[in-house]
C-alpha cells in the first residue's frame, strides 16, 4: 500500500516529539534547579556507562538552527516539554524569569517558522526539591502540579492551545516508585501505589487547571500501551496476559473515565485505597479533549508462580527468536492498530491521537549520510496501521513520531538511537537520516 497524507484528511495532525530532559542540555545553566534526572545520573551504574544528560543534543543552545532544520523537513507540529525546574527552580515558589524567557523564544520561533506547539507539562523530570518532600508519593504533588501549570499557562497560553498533561504516567510510577530503574530510584509496593494515586489526581487536576484559565484550550495526556497476548492459550497464561493488560494499559486510563482503578484483575491494587479520601474518585474523572496513546511494541506474557502481585511475566522478545531493536523490543507495527481499536472500545473514550511512535536501530555515518532502512520501514508500516484502523471507524486525529533528535534514551544513555535525525553527540553534528527525508517527503 502507497499511503499518502492527504489519505488521512486535512484535520488529521502531523508531528515529532521530544523531552527537555532527553534533548535541551544546560542542565545547570540560567538558574535552573536541579531535577531528579540530575541527581539520579550521578548514581553508578544506574545509566549504561553512566551517561547522562548534562549537555545531551545541547538543544537549549541549538534550538534556533534545530528548529530551521525542523520546519525545513515541512514538520507542522511539534511536541516538546518543558522542564519544570527550569521554570520554578525549588519546584514551586519563586519562578526563574530566565527559563520563561527560553520557552517564550522556543514558541516564538516555532510560531515564525509556521510549526504548532504541542507542550507536554510532565515528562519525568521532577525538581529535585520536591524530591526530598516524597515527590509523587506526597499528596501534595498536587498542589504543586497545579501551580505550576497554571504558570506555565500564564505564561504561555496566548501562543500555545494544544497540552500533554502528563506523559506516561504508568512508566514513571513503575519504573522511578516500584522498580528503581528511573529516577528517583525508589522502589516497592507502597512508594508505587502513593505515585500512582497522587499522579491520577494530578493528571485530573492539572487539565481542570488549564481549562479554568484557558477556555479554549485543547488538553490531553498520554499512555504508554502494548497491545499483550498469552503465551499460549493455557488458562494460566491468558490470565497473566489479562493481568500484565490491566497494568501496562489501563491503570491510568479508566480512573480518568469514571471507572475507577482496575482492581478487579489486580487484587494487590486495592491497596492504593490507604492514599484515596473521600471524593477521590470524583477527582479523578476529567473530560479530555483528546487521550495520547503512546506505543512501540506488543508484550507476550505467560504465568509465573513467583512472580509476588502479579504471577505473571513477560517473554522478551530475544528468547522468542524475533526482529529486534536496539531497546530489545519486537519490531511490530501491528500492535499500534490493535491499541488504538483497543482505546477506542471505551465508552466516552475521546479522539485518540498517537502522541509517541518510533523504532531504535544502530545508524552508520557514510559520507555523511546515514541510510536508516529498518526505521524507515517500521514508521511507514505503523503509519500504515494507523490508515487501517481509521478506516474502521477508530476516531485517531494525529501521529507523532519519536524522535526528531537521536538523544539521552533515560536508563539506556546515548546507545538506542530514534531520531529522525542523527547526532554526533562529541561535534553535536547534525544529519538527516533517510527515515527523516521520507517524513518530509511524506509531509510536503
Ligand atoms: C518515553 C520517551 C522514550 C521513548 C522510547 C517513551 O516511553 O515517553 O521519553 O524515549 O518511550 O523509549
Amino acid at each position: 500500500m502507497l499511503l499518502t497524507k492527504e489519505a488521512f484528511g486535512d484535520d488529521f495532525t502531523w508531528g515529532v516529539a521530544t523531552a527537555a530532559y532527553q534533548i535541551e542540555g544546560a542542565s545547570r545553566d540560567d538558574g535552573k534547579g536541579l531535577s531528579i534526572w540530575d541527581v539520579f545520573v550521578q548514581k553508578k551504574n544506574k545509566i549504561f556507562q553512566n551517561h547522562h544528560g548534562d549537555t545531551a543534543c545541547d538543544f537549549y543552545h541549538r534550538y534556533v538552527d534545530d528548529l530551521h532544520l525542523m520546519a525545513s523537513l515541512h514538520i507542522p507540529n511539534y511536541r516538546f516539554s518543558i522542564s519544570w525546574s527550569r521554570i520554578l527552580p525549588g519546584g514551586v515558589g519563586e519562578v526563574n524569569p530566565r527559563g520563561i524567557d527560553f520557552y517564550n523564544r522556543l514558541i516564538d520561533l516555532c510560531l515564525e517558522l509556521g510549526i504548532t506547539p504541542w507542550v507536554t507539562l510532565y515528562h519525568w523530570d521532577l525538581p529535585h526539591a520536591l524530591e526530598t518532600k516524597g515527590g509523587w508519593t506526597n499528596r501534595d504533588i498536587k498542589e504543586w502540579f497545579g501551580q505550576y501549570v497554571s504558570i506555565c499557562v500564564r505564561h504561555f497560553g496566548d501562543r500555545v492551545k494544544n497540552w500533554i498533561v502528563l506523559n506516561e504516567p504508568t512508566v514513571f510510577t513503575a519504573a522511578g516508585y516500584f522498580f528503581g530503574v528511573h529516577a528517583p530510584g525508589r522502589k516497592g509496593l507502597d512508594n508505587f501505589l502513593a505515585a500512582v494515586h497522587h499522579t491520577a489526581l494530578s493528571q485530573a487536576h492539572g487539565a481542570r487547571v488549564i481549562k479554568s484559565l484557558q477556555k479554549d484550550s485543547h488538553v490531553g495526556t498520554t499512555f504508554s500501551c502494548s497491545h499483550v497476548e498469552p503465551y499460549t492459550m493455557r488458562e494460566k497464561d491468558v490470565v497473566a496476559a489479562r493481568k500484565a493488560d490491566t497494568l501496562l494499559n489501563r491503570l491510568f486510563v479508566e480512573p480518568l473515565l469514571g471507572m475507577g482503578y482496575p482492581t478487579a484483575e489486580i487484587k494487590v491494587l486495592n491497596r492504593v485505597e490507604r492514599y484515596m479520601k473521600q471524593h477521590d474518585e470524583k477527582d479523578l474523572i476529567f473530560d479530555m479533549d483528546f487521550v495520547g496513546v503512546q506505543n512501540y511494541t506488543r508484550e507476550v506474557v505467560r504465568h509465573a508462580t513467583f512472580v509476588p502481585f502479579l504471577q505473571a511475566k513477560i517473554v522478551s522478545a530475544r528468547k522468542r527468536n524475533v526482529e529486534l531493536t536496539s531497546m530489545n523490543w519486537e519490531v511490530y507495527p501491528e500492535s499500534l492498530y490493535h491499541i488504538l481499536k483497543k482505546f477506542q472500545a471505551y465508552d466516552n473514550i475521546p479522539p485518540l491521537i498517537i502522541t509517541e511512535n518510533g523504532a531504535a536501530f544502530t545508524d552508520q555515518v557514510e559520507y555523511n549520510q546515514v541510510e536508516d532502512p529498518r526505521r524507515l520501514n517500521y514508521i511507514q508500516q505503523a503509519i500504515e496501521q494507523v490508515f487501517r484502523a481509521k478506516q474502521e471507524g477508530v476516531a485517531v486525529k494525529g501521529y507523532f513520531v519519536w524522535t526528531f533528535l537521536d538523544n539521552f534514551e533515560w536508563a539506556e544513555g546515548y546507545h538506542p538511537r530514534f531520531g529522525l535525525v542523527y547526532v554526533d553527540f562529541k561535534s553535536q553534528q547534525r544529519i538527516v537520516k533517510s527515515s527523516g527525508h521520507w517524513y518530509a517527503d511524506f509531509l510536503k
